[in-house]
């Protein structure tokens, strides 16, 4: 089976300069989640339609087989031009929309499944819908469905069938391309409707029927911004779900936002305002705290973060992390360091057990294990062209308000008294001084 994703049409009520597919729900572009899906559900070739700011959601899917839509005719006409395409593979075509992104897996299997048990020319997914307006209604006699009738041109008594079409369907290539071959733009809104094809197979012969579900959310189109935040809503809670069910203990799921692929292991707990991106994993019997994001990071286990901000780092198992510290890209974290109070690590590997508790940055640095770094320190690790390196070895103590003047290497066993300035190589097991002498006035006040 091939799909095709139609996503050529302009959004206009998302009021967006930006191609409406490519806007996020959960973290991943709708058109995406919507690829991703197909995907999970075994059809490994997506056909997209695109017309309306083709190139952006090019930028956005990466390379993908894509026809143009350069007009926007209507669904009948969308599918219409890429008959080709179609032709060449000679497979089942499901059809969906790419603003269509919180279809579920299941859904999609079960449906391929009634299709091809009971032979089906094709089967719609359709919904039975407290409030059908605005879509198209399911016309049936004995069991197979036999039209789709818009809602503009519905009579009264078919405005009032509850039952509609989603937009999704799975059709035999050969009965879709005959079919398609007949429609035409004689309607209300001069479109070519996709719909028209159901009259046309089940009036030639060939059979057509639905897979119901009653499940609203999971055919919301995300036609605006209202939308686009019902459809996140909607995400987060089934994220939710599914990384408890798993055995994370988040403490208020509602005010929690974890997006799609993120990992979590057993017992680690998840406080109140917590944001959780990209292809983050953690651990078990981590303690996240209230403030917090993290963005594309490895977390191992028992590792506490409060109020922190983590950016595509490496946190080895036992760490603990501020409040208010900020790790930028690259800081790799081995067991049990902590970084506390206002530290902020970039580009740098701190061995096990180091110490940063408070007001320090530490840049394009190696700190060997155990060693402290006290307050106020500071990497200068740009002369205002180049970064330079800075080496702590292991066992060292780096006094309060220390300046390493990058590149500059410091030993093992060694110690910088509190306030230097450090501008040379430091040896083993030494204690450097880099700081002006006191000198006392006494009787000054005189
Ligand atoms: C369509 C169905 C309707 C169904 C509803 C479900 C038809 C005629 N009607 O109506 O029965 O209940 O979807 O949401 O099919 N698109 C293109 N190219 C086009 C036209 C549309 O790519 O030329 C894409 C749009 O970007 C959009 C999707 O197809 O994502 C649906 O098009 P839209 O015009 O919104 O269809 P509806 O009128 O909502
Ligand atoms: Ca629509």
């Amino acid at each position: 089976m091939i799909s095709l994703i139609l996503a050529a049409g302009k959004g206009t009520r998302m009021k967006s300069e930006r191609s409406k597919v490519v806007h996020e729900v959960n973290g991943v572009p709708m058109v995406k989640m919507v690829s991703k899906l197909l995907k999970n559900a075994g059809i490994e070739k997506s056909i997209y339609i695109l017309g309306h700011r083709m190139e952006e959601v090019l930028n956005t899917i990466g390379e993908v087989e894509y026809v143009e839509q350069v007009e926007q005719l209507g669904t009948g006409h969308a599918v219409l031009i890429a008959k080709e395409k179609i032709e060449e593979n000679k497979d089942d075509v499901l059809i969906t929309y790419g603003d269509t992104p919180l279809l579920r897996e299941e859904t999609i299997n079960r449906m391929k499944e009634k299709f091809h048990n009971e032979n089906l020319d094709c089967i719609i997914l359709s919904c039975n819908m407290k409030d059908p307006f605005a879509y198209g209604r399911i016309i049936k006699k004995d069991g197979n469905v036999v039209d789709i009738i818009e809602e503009k041109e519905a009579t009264e008594e078919q405005k009032k069938i509850k039952e509609v079409n989603t937009g999704v369907y799975i059709f035999k290539y050969k009965s879709l391309l005959e079919a398609l071959g007949k429609i035409n733009n004689n309607n209300i809104k001069g479109e070519y409707y996709l719909t028209d094809t159901i009259k046309i197979l089940s009036e030639g012969g060939y059979k057509v029927g639905s897979y119901e579900i009653d499940d609203e959310d999971e055919v919301l189109g995300v036609n605006s911004k209202a939308q686009l935040a019902q459809a996140n809503k909607i995400l987060r809670d089934r994220k939710n779900l599914q990384l408890m069910d798993n055995g994370a203990i988040l403490i208020d799921p509602a005010a929690t936002y974890i997006e799609e692929d993120v990992e979590i292991g057993e017992d680690t707990v998840i406080y109140p305002n917590v944001i959780i991106q990209g292809d983050t994993k953690i651990g078990k019997n981590c303690i996240i705290l209230s403030n917090t994001r993290i963005e594309n990071s490895i977390i191992k286990d028992n590792v506490k973060i409060e109020s922190s901000l983590v950016e595509k780092s490496t946190l080895e198992e036992g760490v603990t992390v501020g409040p208010f510290a900020h790790l930028r890209p690259k800081a790799h974290l081995k067991e049990n360091v902590h970084v506390g109070n206002f530290v902020e690590i970039k580009n740098a590997v701190l061995e096990k057990g180091v110490k940063s508790g408070h007001l320090t940055y530490i840049g394009d640095a190696e700190v060997g294990e155990n060693t402290n770094i006290g307050a106020g320190t500071i990497t200068c690790n740009y002369d205002g062209k180049n970064k330079h390196k800075t080496k702590i070895g292991k066992e060292s103590f780096i006094g309060s308000n220390t300046i390493m003047v990058a590149p500059v290497e410091i030993g093992e066993e060694s110690f910088t008294a509190a306030g230097s300035v450090i501008t040379k190589n430091v040896p083993d097991s030494t204690l450097a001084f880099g700081r002006a002498k006191q000198i006392n006035k006494e009787g000054w006040k005189k």
